[in-house]
């Protein structure tokens, strides 16, 4: 299909139908509050009209619901001159206020008997003009000082709560405005995902909201969960004004337009004050952020009469409610542990009420929260509460720290257990690394270890464990291996049957293979993948509950973040003592019983040392290649720690690579770290196979890939290689027996001929695999 191909009949109607019909939906679910269908419906249609439209350019209209994706960034935002200025509200901070308003009202109109007033929440947002031309949204601009404000019109298309043609009949012009917010949902979705991000966490959903609309990129602007409220129309154009308020805000519903479903017609002081105490209580449960209640004058031409006064409207005022900010001290940080060991820090606070309810304690997240707030204990802190949100600490107030105020620092042991606190490699939530011992992930290590795809124990249901740890039967998983078929009976709901047959699946659970038992460890980041590449490098249990995270390195998919966290695990001697108790109790852990050849194969110094490099051994500013190049030089790290300068150089190391030598031959913890990691891969050598590796097509042979492949990549196909038993090394030396040359090979090509290295090319490459059984997808 080429761009140029004019839609058929058929299809431009079909894609209106569907435009209707989507548009339909989302007036259904945004201005009535009835939705029509589920979100996955409004979803597949979505994306067929898109479809469509990327089949066929020409039928893209600038209303339909698919161009709410955001636009090319821009420099900067015009300047809006609003023609009605965007005036504020005077405020009512209690009832003698209201009384006031009202009796200056009744004044100033000469009129008695309880007036109607429109009572609307005052939503805690942005305050934005959209301008309808003909039905359709030309421009959405911000308040700014009032009288001149920012074009937003890109970042307002975004909105699915903004319609972008408005329904039914509609005026030559009109002007609406109302309020533009962010609900408590979807502020803590974007905090959470801003959080991971690594970017900028937003104080409050006002903030947010005002962050997302003042976004140069709209891009952006369209991933922020924004909705928008009317609640006036400033302008009309092409037809008269009606009678009251409440008519226009009908209209404006009529047109397509959310209004808040909160808005009520009210008559006199004490429906006013009845509607503020109801709201007040419901404040919570609305979802979204309101500072108070605006109650306005319903009938237009008593709004005229009453006019303004300095900026604000006589005839409308802001009840404002308690604020749900406040100012406390921060007397302590505490520390929880969650069921999967998370450790948060807690804010104890001096008592202080936000919104109407005494706070105390408020989330604090974690240390890196700690450090963007620059939070120390004693410091006055901002609290935002909102909602049923767990109240947090949104700022500190700097010049407001005392002397003796205390940095805030994270425990080196766990709160409840005592075992090490661990923060994984580019993570940000510390971990209690007791997993197995710890109070609070008892039940959930438990659960994980009976899980059907763990130990799979057989009624071991999360009930049944809730009651063992309860009733003090069971305080870790060896302790199940203890249990006797009486004191399971006793319990509730249990009869002699249950018991029995929990104690034959018990029983059972015992054969399970290695990689089952370590999945079923619970150790953070081990999923059933890990555990089973695990088991079969280490082949035993006693070999990797030693290993040192070089080692660990070298098994596949294992990376930084695994190795530390198994090694972090095995280095907590709680959990060494409960395997230890597990093994006593007969579980079997049963691997191969010998480390799997091509584990061995890869355990080289040149893997120590590039993986020392990678766990910030000091060898900066020495390449790959010319760790490479030690590696086939030295062979053993005894060899290198013992090598001077005329060696080093000899390897083929420059000058930078030999002081970097000289660095870790000098750092003591690293040289004796990588002289025991030698000496476990030593001992993992001599227990391998060495038949097997030995009896492998290509067993004994060093090759070398260079220039670039077209079928597969150089990583593949160095894996394909190892698995017929070759190693594959990054340089060509005399010891290189042949070189695969791809597309525009340079120095190695080079180098192999000079050296008289049989080259061969991708085709020959792939012939081998395929004499071998193997295929580059395979
Ligand atoms: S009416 C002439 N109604 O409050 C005054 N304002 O302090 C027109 N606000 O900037 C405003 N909810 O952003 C009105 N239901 C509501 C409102 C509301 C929130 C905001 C608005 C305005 C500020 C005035």
């Amino acid at each position: 299909m080429t761009r140029s191909t004019p839609p058929p009949a058929e299809i431009t109607e079909q894609a209106s139908a569907l435009r209707d019909k989507l548009n339909d939906w989302s007036y259904r679910y945004y201005v009535l509050d009835d939705p029509a269908v589920p979100d996955v419906e409004y979803d597949r249609l979505f994306r067929e009209l898109s479809k469509l439209e990327a089949d066929y350019p020409a039928l893209v209209s600038p209303d339909s619901p698919t161009q709410r994706v955001g636009d090319r960034p821009l420099d900067a935002f015009e300047e809006v001159r609003h023609e009605v200025p965007m005036l504020s509200l005077g405020n009512a901070f209690d009832d003698d206020d209201l009384t006031d308003f009202d009796r200056r009202v009744h004044e100033r109109l000469n009129v008695s008997g309880d007036i109607d007033y429109i009572a609307e929440p005052k939503l805690d947002g942005l305050a934005v003009s959209l301008v309808y031309e003909q039905g359709e949204l030309v421009r959405g601009a911000t308040r700014g000082d009032g009288e001149t404000g920012e074009d937003i019109t890109s970042n307002i298309r975004t909105l699915r709560s903004v319609p972008l043609r408005l329904r039914g009949d509609v005026p030559a012009l009109v002007e609406i405005r109302g309020e533009v917010v962010m609900t408590h949902q979807g502020f803590e979705a974007l905090n959470a995902r801003q959080r991971e991000a690594g970017n900028k966490v937003f104080a409050n959903p006002r903030n947010a909201a005002a962050g997302s609309l003042r976004q140069l990129d709209s891009r952006i602007a369209a991933e922020r969960p924004l909705d928008f409220f009317a609640y006036s129309v400033a302008r009309l154009e092409g037809r008269d004004w009606p009678r009251r308020h409440s008519d226009l805000l009908a209209w404006v519903r009529d047109w397509g337009i959310r209004v808040n479903r909160e808005v009520r017609q009210c008559q006199g002081v004490s429906a006013l004050l009845a509607f503020y105490h109801d709201i007040l209580e419901r404040r919570a449960a609305l979802g979204y952020d309101i500072d108070g209640v605006v109650y306005k004058v319903d009938r237009l031409d008593w709004q005229e009469q009453l006019g303004f006064v300095s900026r604000a409207p006589r005839w409308a005022v802001a009840h404002k409610f308690p604020a749900q900010e406040e100012i406390t001290v921060l007397r302590d940080v505490e520390f929880q542990v969650g069921r999967t060991g998370a450790i948060t820090p807690v804010a104890r606070l001096e008592p202080v009420q936000v919104g109407g309810v005494t706070v105390s304690n408020a989330t604090l997240h974690n240390m890196d929260e700690i450090a963007r707030l620059d939070l120390r204990i004693g410091d006055s802190v901002v609290i935002y509460r909102a909602g049923d949100v767990i109240p947090k600490v949104v700022s500190v107030l700097a010049d407001r720290r005392p002397d003796d105020a205390r940095p805030v620092q994270l425990p080196a042991a766990c709160p409840v257990c005592g075992s090490d606190i661990f923060t994984p490699e580019g993570e940000v939530i510390a971990r209690c690394t007791g997993g197995l011992i710890c109070g609070a992930q008892q039940k959930e290590a438990i659960k994980h270890f009976a899980s059907r795809r763990a130990m799979d124990i057989e009624g071991l249901g999360d009930k049944l464990v809730e009651a063992l740890v309860d009733q003090g039967l069971v305080n870790h998983i060896a302790d199940l291996y203890r249990l006797d078929a009486e004191q399971v009976a006793r319990l509730e709901r249990m009869g002699e049957k249950s018991a029995a047959n929990l104690m034959a699946a018990l029983e059972k659970s015992k054969q399970m293979p290695l990689a089952r038992v370590l999945f079923a460890l619970g150790i953070m980041q081990i999923g059933e993948e890990t555990a089973k590449a695990l088991a079969r490098a280490f082949g035993d249990l006693n070999a990797l509950r030693e290993a040192d995270p070089l080692l660990l390195l070298a098994v596949p998919d294992v990376g930084q973040k695994v190795a530390q966290s198994i090694a972090a695990f095995f280095h907590e001697q709680h959990n060494q003592d409960v395997i230890d108790a597990l093994l006593a109790q007969g579980v079997q852990a049963q691997g191969e019983d010998r480390p799997s050849a091509e584990f061995v194969a890869r355990l080289d110094l040149v893997h120590l040392l590039v993986s020392a490099k990678a766990l910030q051994a000091p060898l900066d500013g020495i390449g790959q290649t010319s760790l490479e190049k030690l590696g086939a030089h030295f062979g053993t790290f005894a060899a290198l720690r013992d090598a001077d300068d005329e060696a080093l150089l000899q390897s083929g190391l420059n000058a930078a690579g030999v002081e970097a030598v000289r660095r870790l031959q000098a750092d003591r913890s690293w040289c004796a770290r990588l002289a025991h990691a030698q000496a476990q891969c030593d001992a993992l050598r001599d227990r391998a196979p060495a038949s097997s590796s030995a009896s492998l097509p290509l067993a004994g042979e060093t090759l070398v890939l260079t220039g670039s492949l077209s079928r597969l990549t150089r990583d593949d196909a160095k894996a394909l290689l190892e698995q017929l038993g070759a190693k594959v090394a990054g340089s060509v030396s005399k010891k290189t027996s042949r070189v695969f040359a791809g597309e525009a090979a340079g120095s190695k090509l080079k180098k192999a001929e000079e050296l008289g290295i049989p080259v061969q090319d991708e085709d020959a490459l792939l012939a081998l695999l395929a004499e071998h059984g193997l295929t580059p997808d395979s």
